[in-house]
């Protein structure tokens, strides 16, 4: 099957600090595919280079079979590919419905049709009674929706959710996993990054595992969880063997 995204060799530097270093991964169409890693391992910088906000140093992205590593953000997000923010900043002002327009006036340069095509995608994630309030008085599980929505309302083929999850306590997070899966279902490829393992778990179709910059594995959420070096780069050096009983633990 071919690869809906492809990135090869990906390679960031702030200063001295490699903050992704050599990164490649596949994203299958149709999959839910996850992105995992500790704090600091380099997943935001991986979307801001996928999403083009970024020019890495060294490698190269493809999309639906194409390479666009040369196109700035606009260009691919015209072309299919959308992030949400993991720091979330709706302007306030706006109503929810105002804000997903934003995203919606990529393809809708008309207020009406944007506005039209806003409301559409609100009431799909679940904000359709919130669609007037204004954006500065959604709870964080409303900004996350709206957050969500804001990138979807740019119509993707790829969606690229930063640790939508985050902050959301588990009654909330059960309820936002359906409207995860509802977008993949509806064809849209969702690649995540999330630190809520039991979401990951019940989401992903295959994860990918970054620690330090440098992808350390991939397989199906299963695999990943019973792999020695991702339960080391969560744990610290040792803590596979620890766990598994080792008589020098
Ligand atoms: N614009 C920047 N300038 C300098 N350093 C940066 C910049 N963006 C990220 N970094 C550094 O790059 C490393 C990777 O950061 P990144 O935000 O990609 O990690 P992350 O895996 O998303 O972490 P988290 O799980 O905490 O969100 C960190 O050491 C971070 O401090
Ligand atoms: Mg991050």
């Amino acid at each position: 099957m071919n690869a809906l995204l492809q990135v090869r060799g990906v390679t960031m530097r702030f200063g001295g600090l490699v903050a992704v270093d050599d990164a490649a991964l596949d994203v299958a169409p149709g999959t839910i595919t996850g992105l995992i890693g500790p704090n600091g391992a380099g997943k935001t910088t991986l979307f801001t280079v996928i999403a083009g906000f970024q020019t890495a140093n060294a490698g190269s992205v493809a999309f639906a079979g194409e390479d666009v590593t040369a196109l700035p953000a606009h260009t691919r997000a015209l072309r299919g590919i959308a992030r949400t923010f993991q720091i979330v900043q709706p302007f306030a002002g706006l109503s929810v419905r105002e804000n997903i327009a934003v995203g919606a006036f990529l393809r809708h340069p008309r207020r009406g049709d944007a506005l039209a095509r806003a409301t559409a995608v609100g009431e799909a994630v679940g904000l359709g009674p919130l669609l007037d309030r204004p954006a500065g008085a959604l709870t964080v599980a409303g900004r996350k929706r709206l957050e969500m929505a804001r990138a979807l309302a740019t119509e993707p083929r790829l969606l690229l959710l930063d640790e939508v999850l985050a902050g959301l306590n588990p009654s909330e997070i059960r309820d936002m996993l359906p409207v995860v899966r509802k977008i993949r279902d509806d064809g849209v490829t969702i690649l995540m990054v999330e630190h809520v393992m039991q979401a990951v778990m019940s989401l992903c179709d295959t994860v990918h595992v970054i620690a330090q910059g440098r992808m350390i594995a991939h397989g199906t959420p299963a695999e990943i969880a019973r792999d020695p070096k991702v339960v080391e780069a969560y744990l610290g050096h040792g803590a596979a063997r620890r766990l598994a009983g080792g008589a020098d633990a």
